[in-house]
């Protein structure tokens, strides 16, 4: 069984080996702005850990697809994650300066630029899926599922809340929502999107989808909590932001023991919709685990 040390080192990997894949695959285009370009490339194969992409690879795999069926999935997925880390850094939203040990992409190039390479990876992002796959069908499921959780249902809908939700006082409910939502949606579309990559039927699509779900739960919560305990320098962005600004965070709510045992109860969640598995999900499993357990 792969230990969660081990899945560390796999994720690692597959990060490197996915990055120069989509470092190569937006290298070439015609007409773009130079600094555009630049300011795109930034983000977008900045030093992240490339959850997503890898979510959408394994529930591909456990699904009967292959790696060719999944790229342009976590290709465009990838953009998404890019443009919504652009824009949660903007002085008008969160105004963070560093992002993965770098300046953030307003302080490199600007606000405006800024702005506008998140509105391109965006439309990037429908542009590789609707190019990336020869089917219509299977396309246009997958551009269905992405702007479902990317939009004002999902991702966005959750940032909006948890713009709303600074100053209000921390509830529960409210921080369940927005956990859901900004982070839980992109990581339930992405397994489900590694799903409709590989042409499952609906049952898999939505077990593995409530899977990425629970687990972006627990994700999130790992969030909170590293936001508290960690350090700037281990996490590569500003610690401490989040009481700064009185966002809804579960510690806020519960602590910090409880925020724990709700991640934990919600990777077990997670893990209990891969029952229907075997050991080909035991990556799944590990993963799931070391979102909750991570310490950067
Ligand atoms: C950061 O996501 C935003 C959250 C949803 C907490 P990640 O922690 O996946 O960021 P990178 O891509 O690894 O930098
Ligand atoms: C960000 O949540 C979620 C999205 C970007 C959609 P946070 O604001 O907590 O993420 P960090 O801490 O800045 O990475
Ligand atoms: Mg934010
Ligand atoms: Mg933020
Ligand atoms: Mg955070």
């Amino acid at each position: 069984m792969t230990t969660p040390d081990h899945i560390e080192s796999v994720v690692k990997d597959f990060a490197n080996t996915f990055t120069s894949r989509l470092s190569e695959f937006i290298a070439a285009r015609d007409n773009v702005p130079p600094r555009l370009f630049e300011a795109v490339r930034y983000s977008l194969l900045g030093p992240g850990k490339r959850i997503r992409p890898f979510l959408i690879y394994e529930c591909c795999r456990l699904a009967g697809g292959t790696e060719e069926d999944a790229f342009p999935a976590a290709a465009a997925m990838e953009m998404v994650h890019a443009f919504s880390l652009i824009h949660d850094d903007l002085p008008a939203m969160d105004d963070d300066d560093l992002r993965r040990g770098r300046p953030t992409n307003h302080k490199v190039y600007g606000e405006a630029l800024a702005i506008l390479a998140g509105d391109a990876l965006l439309a990037l992002a429908f542009e590789t899926l609707v190019n990336g796959y020869a089917d219509n069908k299977r396309s246009s499921a997958l551009v269905a599922e992405l702007a479902t959780g990317a939009g004002w249902q999902g991702m966005i809908g959750g940032q909006v809340a948890d713009i709303e939700g600074e100053n209000e006082p921390p509830a529960l409910d409210k921080v369940r929502y927005i956990h859901y939502h900004k982070t839980g949606s992109l990581l339930a579309s992405s397994c489900r999107m590694g799903c409709l990559a590989a042409n499952a039927d609906k049952p898999t699509t939505d077990r593995l989808g409530t899977f990425g779900l629970q687990m972006g739960l627990a994700f999130q919560i790992a969030d909170d909590l590293l936001d508290v305990t960690s350090s700037t320098e281990k996490m590569g962005k500003k610690v401490g932001k989040d009481a700064q600004a009185r966002k809804q965070t579960y510690p806020a709510c519960v602590g910090l023991k409880e925020s724990r045992d709700m991640a934990t109860k919600s990777v077990e969640e997670a893990i209990a919709q891969l029952d229907g598995f075997g050991d080909e999900a035991n990556r799944l499993r590990q993963l799931a685990t070391f979102a909750a357990t991570r310490s950067a």
